[in-house]
């Protein structure tokens, strides 16, 4: 199939595009480069770049079938500081997307969702039928989004499928060795900042009086390229007039101190962690009921913690030698 990765060039994006032409998919990637890396492009892919708005329907023209869309601003104190960023960049453009779509006459979209839509939840594990009441704008942005989606479904026929990621970790080895993993900057997500710490720059644990167990927050973990088989799994599933959507998750979760462990025990080194204040809005448990795409998609969760770990440390030491 033809497909088109917006936002290719990124973390996720990038493994999945990874992951399609390693299934035989003519993939194009459009990507603007504005946080994704032009080598994060996987060799035997097409790219380019630019900017939905400017080039998504020259890109659609050119015999595209399906879209994966990752192509987002996705920092939650970014999305505080500069709201409009996020409803031009996250809304704004995924409009532009889907008219060029309409136009154009490709009607199936994968979506890249989150975790953050469901905000502080009542209850975990969380469904997809509970409360989507975000509580900063990065997590707005993403359920205006699917809203957009299911109209596009109900009044234009596409075919839209949501995923809704949870903590995404962990790194994927590509053709030709190519290691793919987290590159963000500034970097706010744990793995990568337990694995960068050092004695000089420990690691901070926002907060250990949390009501958990150890009194640190709780996450469900799950590795990029379980992420991966779930879009192809997606691609395959949207039908025309349906929007689904699915949490993506292990629906296990882990504190940032059992996190840290793990950590330590993948890389055989002590890594220094502290105890610092709360992260603002950061809910103590988000664990994901991920029952639905198991049953309906045949998708499961096939790498632990230990895994993520070890493929986010792998790819930090081939990186470092390269
Ligand atoms: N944490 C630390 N120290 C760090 C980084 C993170 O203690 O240096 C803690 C956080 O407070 C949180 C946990 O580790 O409890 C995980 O934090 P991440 O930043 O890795 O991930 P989040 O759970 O904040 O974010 C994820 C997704 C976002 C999404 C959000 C929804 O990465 O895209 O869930 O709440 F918006």
């Amino acid at each position: 199939m033809r497909v088109l990765v917006t936002g290719g060039a990124g973390y996720i994006g990038s493994v999945v595009a990874g992951q399609l032409v390693a299934a035989g998919h003519d993939v194009t990637v459009l990507d603007d480069l504005s946080t994704g890396f032009a080598d994060a492009v996987p060799p035997g892919a097409t790219f380019v770049r630019g900017t939905l708005r400017d080039c998504a329907a020259e890109v659609l023209a050119d015999g595209i079938e399906a879209v994966l869309h990752f192509a987002a601003k996705s920092l939650v104190g970014e999305s505080v500081a500069n709201p409009a960023k996020y409803w031009s960049n996250n809304l704004g453009g995924t409009i532009s997307l889907l008219e060029a779509m309409r136009e154009i006459g490709v009607r199936t979209i994968v979506f890249s969702s989150t975790a953050a839509v469901y905000g502080e939840p009542e209850r975990t594990p969380i469904l997809e039928t509970d409360p989507a009441r975000p509580t900063n704008p990065y997590g707005a942005s993403k359920i205006a989004v699917d809203t957009t989606l299911t109209e596009y479904c109900r009044l234009h026929g596409f075919g839209a499928v949501s995923l809704r990621y949870f903590n995404v970790a962990g790194a994927y080895e590509g053709a030709e060795d190519r290691w793919l993993g987290e590159r963000h900057h500034p970097e706010t997500h744990l793995i990568p900042n337990v694995l960068a710490a050092t004695d000089a720059r420990p690691v901070q644990i926002f907060g250990d009086d949390y009501p958990t167990p150890d009194g640190t927050c709780v996450r469900d973990y799950i590795h990029v390229t379980d992420l991966a088989d779930a879009h192809l799994r997606a691609l395959g599933a949207a039908r025309a007039g349906e929007h689904r959507i699915y949490n993506l998750g292990n629906g296990t979760g882990f504190s940032v101190r059992e996190v840290i462990e793990v950590c330590r025990e993948v890389t055989g080194i002590d890594i220094a962690a502290e105890v610092g204040p709360r992260r603002p809005g950061d809910p103590a448990v988000l664990v994901a009921s991920s029952a639905k795409i198991q049953s309906e998609l045949g998708w499961r969760a096939s790498r632990d913690l230990r895994a993520m770990a070890a493929d986010a440390w792998r790819f930090i030491l081939a990186r470092s030698t390269q």
